[in-house]
């Protein structure tokens, strides 16, 4: 299948519509995931540090993608059953430029083994992010936060 063609169908999956900025996209799989989240009393919320212009649509659906998958494995793989918690994704600037946006819960650690990305999900992100020329950074120390950095303007 068409790149094009499989972007669009992850775009209806997510109900993310064409011309929306990044923020918005986010907020929408924010939203989608709460859903699934607050029966469960964990609370998954969205903060803009920055407005975050000059991405297409093509990688503003890859970055929901991405987020969609890390934030879904915290809603799976952080809390125990009947444990509340907390998922955060921010969209924040770094030094360089670029895009940051960050996806970290309060819950379980996450194991060593699994930052390689030999799971499914984890694998996809990391050929997702490769695949706009972003980076993704993994936990470490004892961090729960993902980094995923988006270039930006050079799509
Ligand atoms: N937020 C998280 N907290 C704790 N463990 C996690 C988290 N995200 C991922 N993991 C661990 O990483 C593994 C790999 O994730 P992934 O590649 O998405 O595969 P899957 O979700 O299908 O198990 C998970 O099985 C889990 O052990
Ligand atoms: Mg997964």
């Amino acid at each position: 299948m068409e790149r094009v063609s499989i972007l669009a169908r992850a775009r209806s999956a997510l109900h993310l519509q064409r011309h929306q900025s990044l923020e918005a996209a986010l907020r929408q799989v924010c939203e989608a995931l709460h859903a699934q989240a607050e029966p469960r009393s964990i609370l998954v919320s969205l903060q803009a540090a920055h407005e975050a212009n000059g991405l297409s649509h093509a990688v503003i659906t890859i970055v929901a993608l991405v987020v969609n998958e890390l934030a879904t494995n915290a809603i799976k793989h952080a809390f125990e059953e009947g444990q509340p918690g907390k998922i955060s994704v921010t969209i924040g600037r770094n030094t360089c430029g670029d895009i940051a946006v960050t996806v970290e819960d309060d819950g379980a650690p996450f194991p060593e083994s699994a930052g390689s990305g030999d799971g499914l999900g984890l694998g996809l992100v990391r050929r997702l992010t490769a695949s706009i020329g972003g980076l993704l950074l993994a936990p470490s120390n004892g961090s729960k936060a993902f980094e995923l950095r988006v270039p930006v303007g050079k799509d």
